[in-house]
């Protein structure tokens, strides 16, 4: 061999050798090229027990900012936590404490930055509640990614939200945050926020790992009070509260989040059942639950454990992964290991769900989030575009007596009422870091739609109290117009979190001001924007036209006096049922049937609400044609739907399923499909429902097993009925 090729080949052994050298310096667990499993293998097996426990601790920087919430906590934190719920609007403190997680620590594990990025973080959409009413999940959808979007670009990547729960009780302030009563929506909405947040890669770095909350029942609080118990039998976890946790968990949530509530005596903090027999098991889930905030001290109050080494131990146990910020596993899951009581295999399955979306985040790689400036984060256009159209899409057109509604473009308006100018209270309840600078107000809305020429403004009354000294002022702006929109509703603190009402009727002084209003003879067009279904009954009498608004977020006032124009068409519909008075609850349109058919009502009420689930109406005219059955293997319905008007609008056909006989009774009708789409004016559309016979027709045991029995079934979709069979096998 020449001098020179020796040369060669001695330095391509030593770039060998040092190649080698090097890769033995860098661990597995930091190779980004490795399988996530092998990292965290890699990296749980150098963890000490202590760095071990402090992976499943989530602390808090600042205040939880619900101003519902009264626990504050802000401690010196340690650089080894697991998660943060960060308070923060820029990237750069959450930049700094990286830092110290990455560089001054042993093993550098990076934090995991949380936040409740519920219905926007700086962009506000509308309310989920409000978005199950434009029964338009790709709408739903792209928000929760523009939503992922502006949260990550602040340095946070994982949201407590969607919240599924089933909701059937207006008084709970929390029904607000989720997509209301029915089981097979909430399931829909929760599948499309999960892929809005996640996207379809979790190392996406323009999207966040997403948290089913609350698991599960917590909307089931008796009296629609909050924190309090449920009473919920397996039937009905099976049927109702479990399946949009399902469809959840289905899409890919990265993690889930256990609630308050005691389920019949054991809490769900604390329920292995639910924790561990279900979701992981069952549904092999490999994400990990997080405790609700203190929930796993509060199993102390709620008369399960004895104080927080047994909280931490029973929560542990069950199947919760990390402690958010009452530090019960921080102090005692040491000991409990250590005297046995907790498994070593235990805890490092836990750590190892923990790691694992930390890997999946990318956080290993990429601990650092670049530092832009709020222009180039917030309110990009397609942002506020969207956020217009699923505000438009969510409003729900009520009422609409000789056509009062939409107001001709010279119409000269008063727009009058607690709500009229008021930016803070449209943008609801965990609003993020919503301004209320950014939003639109009703008044301003119609100003540009109308013409501020055209439209002259009155307060009339505060939200509560008795001060009416702004009703003359009110009934002159009244006097001297042609039309008035009143604007009323609730403030933003009156729906949420511990923000529970005994009654769904607006304080005395709004009706008192509607009913001043309507003596000058002028029609009213009511505006409403609220948190959760209202009491109706007598402030519906008044009005010729009813908008529900509910809280539309940044949008505000912009897509509102476009549909009072006619320049979006409603299309909304009720995703809960506004009863005709709070007395009536529980009232949601699926209940099972009663024993005697006509008999058992109230002896003052009629039986049916005010306003029930699935209505809405639309300038349009949509006439249903006959349901057919297109094919039977595999089954396909089919019904056309004709816009017999001069005005294109969108309808969403409700696909609902009946089962007269089962051999566990059944609700009257269940919703199984629906889609939105745009009709032509004077167009038709044909809309289909592919029939899965076992999931759309049949039904679930109290084990959870699904099953269909043969017989009678109907269909229906708008006023229109279908009757199926399934024969014996
Ligand atoms: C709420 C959760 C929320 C958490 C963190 C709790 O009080 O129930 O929905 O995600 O606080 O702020």
């Amino acid at each position: 061999m020449s001098i020179s090729r020796k040369r060669i080949v001695i330095g391509l052994l030593l770039m060998a050798i040092g190649g080698g050298g090097l890769r033995a310096e860098v661990p597995p667990y930091r190779r980004a090229t490795l399988p996530v499993e092998e990292r965290v293998e890699d990296l749980l097996s150098r963890m000490t027990l202590r760095e071990k426990i402090l992976q499943l601790n989530q602390y808090t920087l600042g205040r939880n900012d619900n101003p519902n919430d009264r626990n504050a906590v802000n401690t010196r934190l340690p650089a080894e936590i697991g998660s943060l719920i960060y308070m923060g609007s820029g990237p750069e403190m959450r930049n700094r404490m990286q830092r110290r997680a990455m560089e001054e620590t042993r093993l550098g594990i990076p934090i995991l930055f949380a936040y409740n990025t519920v219905h926007g973080f700086r962009t506000i959409f509308p309310i989920p509640l409000a978005q199950a009413c434009s029964w338009n999940p790709r709408l739903v959808e792209a928000a929760c990614a523009e939503a992922a979007r502006e949260t990550r670009l602040t340095g946070i990547e994982w949201t407590f939200a969607p919240m599924v729960d089933v909701a059937r009780d207006g008084r709970w302030g929390r029904i607000a945050e989720g997509f209301g009563e029915d089981v097979h929506a909430n399931a829909v909405f929760c599948a499309a926020a999960v892929r809005g947040f996640q996207g379809t890669t979790l190392s996406d770095t323009l999207r966040i790992a997403a948290c089913l909350k609350h698991y599960v029942g917590y909307g089931a609080s008796l009296g629609g009070r909050d924190y309090v118990p449920t009473e919920i039998s397996r039937q009905t976890l099976w049927d109702t509260y479990l399946p949009p946790f399902e469809a959840g968990v289905r899409a890919g949530a990265a993690t889930l989040m256990s609630s308050f509530n005691d389920i019949s005596g054991v809490p769900a903090t604390a329920n292995g059942y639910t924790l561990t027999e279900i979701l992981k098991k069952r549904w092999k889930h490999d994400g990990f639950v997080v405790s609700d905030w203190d929930a796993i001290l509060q199993l102390v109050n709620q008369g399960r454990a004895s104080g927080r080494r047994e909280a931490a131990q029973l929560a542990f146990l069950a199947g919760v992964e990390m402690d958010m910020t009452d530090n019960c596993y921080r102090d005692h899951l040491e000991s409990l290991v250590e005297s046995g009581k907790v498994g070593i295999e235990r805890l490092d399955d836990a750590v190892r769900r923990v790691l694992r979306l930390k890997f999946r985040l990318g956080l290993f790689d990429r601990p650092y989030t670049p530092e832009r400036p709020e222009t180039e984060r917030f309110q990009r256009p397609e942002a506020m575009a969207l956020a217009d159209s699923l505000a438009a899409e969510s409003c729900v057109l009520l009422k609409n007596d000789d056509h009062t509604l939409p107001l001709a473009p010279e119409t000269r308006i008063a727009v009058i009422g607690p709500l009229a100018d008021a930016r803070d209270h449209l943008l609801g309840s965990w609003c993020g870091r919503g301004e209320a600078r950014d939003v639109t107000s009703l008044y301003e809305g119609m100003c540009a739609e109308f013409g501020a020429e055209n439209v002259r403004y009155a307060r009339g009354c505060d939200f509560n109290g008795e001060d009416r000294s702004g009703f003359p002022e009110a009934v002159a702006a009244a006097r001297a117009s042609q039309v008035v929109v009143l604007c009323l509703g609730e403030k933003r603190q009156w729906t949420g979190e511990n923000a529970s009402r005994s009654t769904l009727a607006l304080p005395p002084i709004q009706e008192e001001l509607a009913r001043v209003l309507s003596e000058t003879g002028k029609p009213i067009v009511l505006l409403l924007g609220n948190g959760r279904p209202l009491e109706l009954s007598r402030l519906e009498l008044l009005c010729k036209a009813i908008l529900e608004i509910w809280q539309p977020g940044t949008a505000g006032g912009k897509p509102v006096a476009g549909l009072l124009s006619g320049r979006w068409n409603p299309s909304g519909k009720l995703a809960v049922t506004f009863p005709r008075t709070t007395g009536q609850i529980p009232i949601y349109y699926n209940q099972r049937r009663n024993a005697r058919m006509d008999q058992g009502s109230y002896l003052d009420l009629p039986d049916t609400p005010l306003y029930p689930f699935g209505h809405g109406l639309s300038y349009s005219d949509f006439r249903y044609g006959e349901i057919r059955m297109v094919s039977s293997d595999p089954m396909v319905l089919e019904v056309t739907v004709t816009n017999a008007s001069s005005r294109d609008g969108a309808e969403s056909v409700m696909w609902y399923v009946s089962d007269p006989v089962c051999r566990i009774t059944r609700p009257v009708r269940e919703l199984r499909h629906f889609e939105k789409r745009m009709i032509r004016a004077g167009g038709s559309e044909t809309f289909r429902f592919e029939v899965d016979p076992l999931c759309d027709l049949g039904f679930v045991d109290e084990k959870g097993d699904r099953f269909l029995e043969p017989g009678e079934y109907w269909i229906q979709a708008g006023p229109r009925k279908f009757r199926l069979f399934i024969p014996e096998e």
